[in-house]
């Protein structure tokens, strides 16, 4: 695991936004993309490079994370609308080259199946973003989530529909979602979880620096292989070992390849 430690959450947005530049100038890319408002520093440096450096979006597939069961791909609070008005929308990704679990399926369960194929088919993900939930998430996958699970439907844990209770009219919050896996991804050639605030200190202390464990889904990552965690101050405030990432981080980012290396 590589930990980024930067001054704001715009420096955050930076950081993970050189990673997937750097895979968009090597050609044709498959993208994992999150919704929430973790990746928002993200994608405005993203559009930000697509409007002033030319930077295209025209050879991405790009694959959500998650969508909420029950909601059609054009209610605003889909997760395909979120992306599409945080950065789909804003760059030159064709519409036909964004893939999301469809929420009002007739079958949710075959819907999954047909999802994480469809990622596989498509050649895997080459970097995934991601943010953690408060309680440890990645994507839907709720504390006791199966390491190796695949995308799924899942139960909304009550913390996390507490959390986006503020996009839904009271009472509305869905309690059912489909997710992409745990096992689906780490199977994403680089994954990027990007953390801001003081009430994410306590998961991204779990995920870096506790132990392997289903009840800190996140945790998972330290059996990525290319796994970069990209904290602002307050996210990294409960972490134990700041002067050696530090240093570890001087280090990468004078061979110029943090990104490219092992982690
Ligand atoms: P947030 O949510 O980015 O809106 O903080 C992250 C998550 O719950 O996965």
């Amino acid at each position: 695991m590589q930990i980024v430690l930067c001054d704001s959450a715009d420096q955050v947005g930076h950081r993970a936004a050189d990673i997937i530049e750097a895979r968009l100038r090597r050609g044709p890319a498959v993208l994992g993309l999150a919704t929430g408002g973790s990746p928002s520093s993200t994608y405005q440096e993203l559009i930000r490079r697509h409007r002033e450096e030319d930077l295209s979006f025209s050879q991405v597939t790009a694959f959500t994370l998650d969508e909420y069961a029950g909601l059609a791909k054009d209610h605003e609070q889909s997760y395909y609308s979120t992306i599409r008005r945080e950065l789909v929308d804003h760059v030159d990704l064709p519409l036909e080259q964004l893939l999301t679990p469809q929420g009002d399926a007739a079958d949710l369960m075959a819907e999954a199946a047909r999802y994480d194929a469809a990622i596989a088919q498509a050649g895997g993900v080459d970097v995934q973003i991601l943010g953690i939930g408060a309680n440890g998430h990645i994507g839907f996958n709720e504390p006791t989530s199966s390491l190796t699970s695949r995308t799924r439907v899942k139960t909304l844990a009550g913390a996390t529909r507490a959390d986006n209770a503020r996009y839904f009219e009271e009472g509305n919050v869905p309690r059912l979602c489909l997710t992409q896996g745990l096992g689906t991804i780490g199977d994403a050639k680089v994954a990027v979880l990007v953390a801001m605030g003081a009430n994410k200190a306590s998961a991204v202390q779990a995920m870096v620096e506790g132990p392997v464990s289903a009840f800190c889904p996140a945790s998972v990552l330290q059996l990525h292989r290319t796994a970069v965690v990209i904290l602002d101050p307050a996210a990294a405030g409960n972490l134990s070992m700041l002067d050696y990432y530090r240093e570890a981080q001087k280090f990468n980012d004078q061979l110029g390849q943090g990104q490219r290396r092992g982690s």
